[in-house]
């Protein structure tokens, strides 16, 4: 019988336990298939840590956030025998396929152990919505409904105090949440790692909205979102396996600075951080997840391996891996100049 392995890595996404429900289902109901989960993504592979999943192990799933699994930052090419360990731990398990639910650091280590002869299928996923090769990752759009609630709550205490208010969100290395939360929420700035800020020049915007009788504004700033010439601002020292340094901290330096250079005006500050991860997906991402779970077990039943399911408009295709990893897929300008429009 064939044995499929389904492992979540990185950071978690609302969707990840709808990918996985569906999986089980399809795999057993339509072709019989034996379904097992990894834990705590690569962790987990290294270590031999399965968990058997069935029917009953993953009813009453769709709507939960997290992952039953677990998932983790491991980076197996980082770790003593790593590689070695996964192929030896597949092989004496005997799984014939590894659905893979990652970004793009859990899916570049995917091909590489694909390379490496490990039959990996993948899927995408992950909050930042940075991942090249789909339209659209799961969990992406939960935490853009997040963040413009609360840029609707802010708007109204923003009106009641006359303050700037500025909402941090997560993106890392891209403006994706910034963008979408900032149209939705009617932000009258939107400062994205891709179009690096000069602060005089929001502060002249603060100004001119004022001087239109709008004495607030709300500004969203990515995470990600660095001065002209600067850097990301960084709230830890070092990096993860990856080589990733923590981000955070970008709103707290936009106030100091607005407040400095615009004496009359007040700024206060929100950091949503992990709220945009936590707790159970949107409708939308439901759908998503399930419709990459469905389509992952497909690519494992054609024998498509090294390849990620994707959405392409409204159409579900296999991309190989080698087209998505490494080639992080920064927002659509056009979409930014389209925001700007609503800047006040
Ligand atoms: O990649 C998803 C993400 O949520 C980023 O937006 C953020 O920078 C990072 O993960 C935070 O990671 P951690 O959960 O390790 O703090």
């Amino acid at each position: 019988m064939v044995k499929i392995a389904v492992l979540s890595g990185g950071g978690d996404a609302p969707g990840i336990n709808a990918v996985i429900r569906a999986v089980v289902r399809k795999a057993i109901q339509d072709y019989g298939y034996e379904t097992v989960g990894v834990k705590d993504g690569w962790r987990g592979l290294i270590d031999g840590e399965f968990v058997p999943l069935d029917l009953k192990a993953t009813s009453g799933m769709l709507p939960r956030g997290g992952s039953i699994l677990g998932t983790s930052r491991t980076n197996p090419f980082k770790r003593k025998d790593g590689p070695r360990k996964i192929l030896k731990n597949a092989q004496e398990n005997m799984i014939d396929a590894i659905i893979v639910i990652g970004g793009d650091d859990t899916l570049a280590v995917a091909y590489r152990l694909f390379e490496l002869g490990l039959p990996c299928v993948a899927v995408p996923k992950t909050i930042d919505n940075d991942l090249a090769g789909t339209d659209y990752t799961f969990g992406f759009q939960t935490a853009v409904s997040i963040a413009c609630e609360a840029l609707d709550k802010l708007h109204t205490t923003a009106e009641a105090h006359h303050r700037v208010m500025i909402l941090e969100v997560m993106g890392r290395y891209t403006g994706w949440i910034a963008l979408w939360a900032g149209l939705a929420g009617g932000a009258d700035v939107i400062l994205i790692p891709e179009r690096p800020f000069n602060i005089q020049e929001v502060c002249d915007h603060l100004r001119r909205r004022q001087s239109r009788g709008s004495n607030f504004s709300l500004i969203v700033a990515a995470e990600g979102a660095k001065p002209k010439g600067g850097k990301e601002i960084t709230y830890s020292r070092g990096v993860d396996e990856f080589g990733h340094a923590r981000l955070g901290g970008v709103g707290y330096h936009l106030a100091k600075e607005i407040e400095a250079l615009c004496k009359d005006i007040e700024a206060r500050v929100v950091v949503l951080g992990h709220l945009q991860r936590g707790g159970s997906p949107i409708a939308f991402d439901r759908v998503l997840a399930t419709q990459y779970g469905v389509g992952a077990v497909d690519l494992v039943k054609k024998g498509t391996f090294g390849h990620m399911i994707a959405l392409h408009g409204n159409r579900f295709v296999s991309v190989p891996l080698k087209d998505v990893v490494g080639k992080r897929k920064t927002v659509d300008l056009k979409l930014y100049e389209i925001a700007k429009v609503f800047f006040g």
